[in-house]
């Protein structure tokens, strides 16, 4: 009666087998996609673009216009005066743990 062989069992190979198909799984395995939100929630979304066009003159009016000598340009979309800045990126900031804030554009001294 013949014995069965007996298998050489190199502790390299094995590791560099599991090291191969670690690397596989890693590389083959598809990724998760990432959720992608729309910057602009509600604003004229009718629209395939929301763009904005002025005049340096249109902006200098508005400053001059404005008691405070500056005028700030909504940068988050959630402004219920946009383009304009009406501060609703606070609240939005605080929900959604963001930094963004407004472009503010001010008399030159
Ligand atoms: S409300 Fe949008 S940046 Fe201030």
């Amino acid at each position: 009666m013949d014995s069965l062989p007996v298998l050489a069992v190199d502790p390299i190979s094995i590791a560099i087998g599991i090291g191969i198909g670690l690397l596989l799984s890693f590389l083959l395995v598809p990724k998760p996609k990432p959720v992608i939100i729309p910057v602009n929630p509600s604003i004229e979304k009718e629209n395939p673009k929301v763009g904005l066009r002025c005049t340096v003159k249109d902006i200098e009016d508005l400053i001059e216009a404005s008691p405070k000598g500056k005028v700030s340009y909504c940068r988050c979309w959630r402004s219920e005066k946009f383009p304009y800045c009406d501060g609703a990126h606070r609240d939005y900031n605080a929900e959604c743990k963001d930094n963004t804030g407004p472009l503010t554009i001010v008399k030159q001294e």
